[in-house]
């Protein structure tokens, strides 16, 4: 198995597993609903979106975890300037091992690849998106050392600012 940076060739199978990753986690909260959510917000969803994939194919800091042409696992992640009193953040945004594959190393190592690869970039801090009750990720981030601090990120969708007034 080896991990190397994400290429174009890949993307179409790490779309798959991405997707299947989110609806893993999904289909828990919509009761199965998959099918009938909207074509677009779902081709919105993940880090491979057709708007998104650009900015991490770029970065040099996502990885695959490969074997006989088989995407074992992956790993989205950027570095963001000036933030939160941090100039080179590392953020991952998301990662992700086939069912088939876990408990194997893989995330770990894709995990450390990203890290490993943030700092030589100059990143001094890595920051990871998850939800708060995904043991399985809390714990993986814990073995390399990330801390939980219970920060909450407020979010505003810039699009409907006009539409709210005072
Ligand atoms: C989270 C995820 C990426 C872990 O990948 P993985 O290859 O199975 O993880 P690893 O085998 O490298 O495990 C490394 C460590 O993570 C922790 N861990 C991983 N899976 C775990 C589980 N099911 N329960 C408890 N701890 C777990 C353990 O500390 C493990 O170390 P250990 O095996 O020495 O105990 C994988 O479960 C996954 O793809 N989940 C669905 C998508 C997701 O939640 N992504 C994270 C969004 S940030």
């Amino acid at each position: 198995m080896e991990i190397r940076p994400i290429k174009l060739k890949d993307l179409v199978k790490v779309r798959e597993l991405e997707i299947l990753c989110i609806r893993e986690y999904f289909d828990k909260e919509i009761n199965n609903k998959w099918d009938e959510l909207p074509a677009e917000w779902k081709e919105n969803l993940g880090a491979s979106n057709p708007r998104s994939y650009r900015t991490y194919l770029d970065g040099g800091l996502s990885f695959v975890a490969v074997e006989d042409d088989e995407i074992m696992g992956f790993i989205f992640a950027q570095i963001i300037h000036h933030v939160q009193n941090v100039e080179n953040l590392l953020w991952v945004e998301n990662m992700g091992v086939h069912p088939y594959f876990r408990r194997n190393g893989i995330g770990y190592k894709l995990l450390r690849a990203a890290v490993d690869e943030g700092k030589k970039q100059g990143a001094t801090v890595a920051r990871s998106a998850m939800g708060k009750d995904n043991l399985r990720s809390i714990m993986l981030h814990k073995k390399m050392g990330f801390f939980m601090d219970r920060r909450e990120t407020a979010l505003l969708d810039m699009n409907d600012l006009n539409k709210k007034k005072c």
